[in-house]
């Protein structure tokens, strides 16, 4: 590992209280959302796009004052470029459609990695915050991972049928993608469960809730933190296709150790690769 442990710390520790700030923000606006939406007479979408712009500006202007050298990517507000060598990558809703719908499924996400993703990029450190259960997932490289400060793992599982896999798509991928993917993992006998936020999902994934995750297609944004979460919690995350498009997008695989050569199998690895580039 090439970065200093000293400031990672000092990041890692400074993102436990960000994201349960951020989250008691989000939180806010999700239980006034009926009232916002009467308020401005306005589409929903509109509603949930004002939550997302001011928890990711919340969580900008947190990291600009604390590290003002860092650098920023997040979903709304794009890339800005630091001059550290330590990257924050920011979620501020992952789940809107959840959020929108009113259903308790969504959470904030942030990443933090040194490098770049065109080769050298490593993921140092990751914190998830699901504020309507009040979880706050955390993990640093090295140094494990954690619910509510304590230490998690993931499953035990030996095979697909040992418990539920998270799963997760989205409309950018051919929709063959994830039947052919379902259709693999039924016939094998495994079970599924699609919560609304991916974030969420690979959390439980690092709590051993669920035994994997597989989505063809996200952002760094959504999936940076829950993939430190689950190599810290003693799982495997696949992430050659990251690093190979140098991208903002990519296949997010990943589990506990006993299910990763039967869910390998039944993952068809090559046929996102044409909405990776086209959306990336
Ligand atoms: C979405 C969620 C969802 C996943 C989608 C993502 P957003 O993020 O993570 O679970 O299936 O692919 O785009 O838009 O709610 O931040
Ligand atoms: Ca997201
Ligand atoms: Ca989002």
């Amino acid at each position: 590992m090439s970065f200093d442990r000293d400031a990672v710390r000092a990041r890692h520790a400074f993102a436990l209280g960000l994201g349960r700030r951020a989250g008691a923000l989000a939180l806010d606006f999700f239980e006034r959302r009926d009232a916002l939406v009467i308020e401005t007479k306005s589409s929903s979408q509109d509603l949930v796009s004002r939550a997302d712009r001011e928890v990711e500006e919340l969580i900008r202007t947190a990291i600009a004052e604390a590290f003002p050298q860092d650098g920023l990517l997040g979903e709304e507000y794009g890339l800005q470029d630091g001059r550290s060598g330590f990257t924050w990558v920011i979620d501020p809703i992952d789940g809107t459609a959840a959020f929108l719908n009113g259903i308790r499924s969504w959470t904030v996400s942030i990443g933090l990695t040194t490098g770049g993703p065109t080769g050298d990029e490593e993921i140092v450190a990751g914190v998830i915050y699901d504020p309507c259960a009040d979880e706050l997932f955390d993990a640093i490289a090295g140094g494990g991972a954690r619910l509510n400060g304590q230490p998690i793992s993931v499953a035990a599982a030996g095979g697909l049928g040992d418990g539920l896999i998270g799963f997760g798509i989205n409309l950018k991928v051919p929709p063959a993608v994830g039947a052919g993917f379902l259709e693999r993992l039924l016939i094998e006998g495994g079970a599924f469960l699609r919560l609304g936020s991916a974030a969420q999902m690979l959390a439980h994934v690092a709590a051993g809730r669920l035994i994997a995750f597989y989505e063809p297609l996200l952002s760094r944004w959504d999936c940076y933190a829950g993939f430190c979460l689950i190599r810290e919690a003693g799982g495997w995350v696949d992430d050659v296709f990251w690093r190979d498009r140098g991208s903002l997008g990519g296949i997010a695989l990943g589990g506990a150790p006993g299910v990763r050569a039967a869910l390998t199998r039944i993952v068809d690895i090559g046929q996102p690769a044409e909405p990776l580039r086209a959306t990336a």
